[in-house]
């Protein structure tokens, strides 16, 4: 639908407000579970929300490790935001796309490709399908990503936005940005198959950033190495002409961590037992099983060294600048293999 400028502005300076909306109930509701805990309220056996699951003042007493290591991880991200963010930005409806809604678990997923996205999207489908699926495996890894399977946050209206925000448990999964980073690039740039990420950024990056390309590669855009795609993220042009591919755009970009108050942060590196704690809160564990690959983060790191040792100290050091940020709210340290200093 074409609308005149005026209206656009209009449209925009409402949903604007709007979400203002948006962040004062959800601080609101913070407080309000917490009293209901401290109360004492004991709620029974039967329907518990994983929101209430998770602040449940029983449990509080004998916190397990791994909730005690998301609380900690919680309020790290908490205090991150505090510390760092100036302007107190608002959400948009366009925020809202990568939260990915279950109504009837009363969850709300952000999912960050390259972080067993498909995997969380699967058990996503099992458990909003009114029994249609029952096994996660079972679903083939393109139809997890058919837009429309599983519904987003910015499908509904502001009221009902509000209303998820505040009683829904909101979680997120998160990877050391430059093995996830590595883990992008080697699917998309070295795997045959991925054609259409060669035609469509592989053949700028050669463009841009390779001496002399053949015409074969400028035509394909197959052959893209390590080192012309960090030239690529770094140059100032890139994200001017547009927003970054999700594979590769951080995580804060994708999932707001300061405006959206996470209540469990999950990690790749420990996705076992962190994805087990977000399906036990939810009431599922019993249900439904996460697939796990049973392949060790170890590796990963000696990859992202590989990776990272042809790429020269200056654009180490822009590269770690870009992604500073997810280091930061995420708790993870600068690699070892960086020479930046
Ligand atoms: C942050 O990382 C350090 C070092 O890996 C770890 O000891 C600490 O417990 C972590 N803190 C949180 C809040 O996760």
């Amino acid at each position: 639908m074409k609308m005149p400028r005026g209206g656009r502005l209009f449209l925009a300076t409402c949903l604007g407000s709007l979400f203002v909306l948006v962040l004062y109930f959800q601080s609101i509701t913070k407080t309000a579970v917490e009293a209901g805990v401290k109360r004492g309220s004991r709620p029974g056996k039967s329907r518990r929300s994983p929101l209430q699951a998770l602040y449940n003042g029983d449990q509080q007493l004998e916190l397990l490790p791994a909730q005690r290591s998301l609380q900690d991880r919680r309020e790290l991200l908490e205090q991150t935001c505090l510390s760092h963010t100036r302007k107190r930005r608002v959400l948009s409806n366009e925020d809202l796309k990568h939260l990915i809604v279950d109504d009837k678990h009363s969850l709300i997923y952000c999912y960050v490709p390259k972080v067993a996205c498909t995997n969380w999207k699967r058990i996503l489908m099992v458990l909003t399908s009114d029994g249609r699926y029952t096994d996660p495996l079972a679903i083939p890894a393109n139809e997890a990503h058919v837009p429309g399977n599983l519904r987003t946050l910015s499908e509904f209206s502001v009221s009902e936005i509000n209303q998820r925000l505040r009683s829904y448990l909101k979680f997120i999964f998160v990877r050391e940005p430059f093995e996830r980073l590595v883990s992008a690039y080697r699917n998309k740039f070295t795997r045959s198959y991925n054609t259409a990420f060669h035609k469509r950024y592989g053949t700028k990056i050669i463009r841009r950033h390779r001496l002399n390309p053949s015409p074969e590669a400028l035509e394909k855009g197959n052959d893209v190495s390590f080192q012309e795609f960090v030239q690529y993220l770094v140059d100032p042009r890139t994200q001017r002409e547009e927003p970054l591919n999700e594979h590769w755009e951080r995580v804060h970009s994708l999932c707001h961590p300061c405006l959206i108050h996470y209540d469990v942060v999950g990690k790749y590196e420990t996705l076992e037992p962190d994805a087990q704690a977000v399906l036990r809160l939810a009431g599922v564990d019993g249900t439904v099983q996460f697939p796990t690959s049973g392949k060790s983060t170890r590796t990963d790191e000696d990859m992202a060294a590989r990776f990272f040792k042809n790429i020269s100290p200056f654009y180490q050091k822009k590269l770690f600048n870009m992604y500073k940020m997810d280091f930061l709210f995420f708790n993870y340290t600068t690699p070892h293999y960086l020479r930046t200093r």
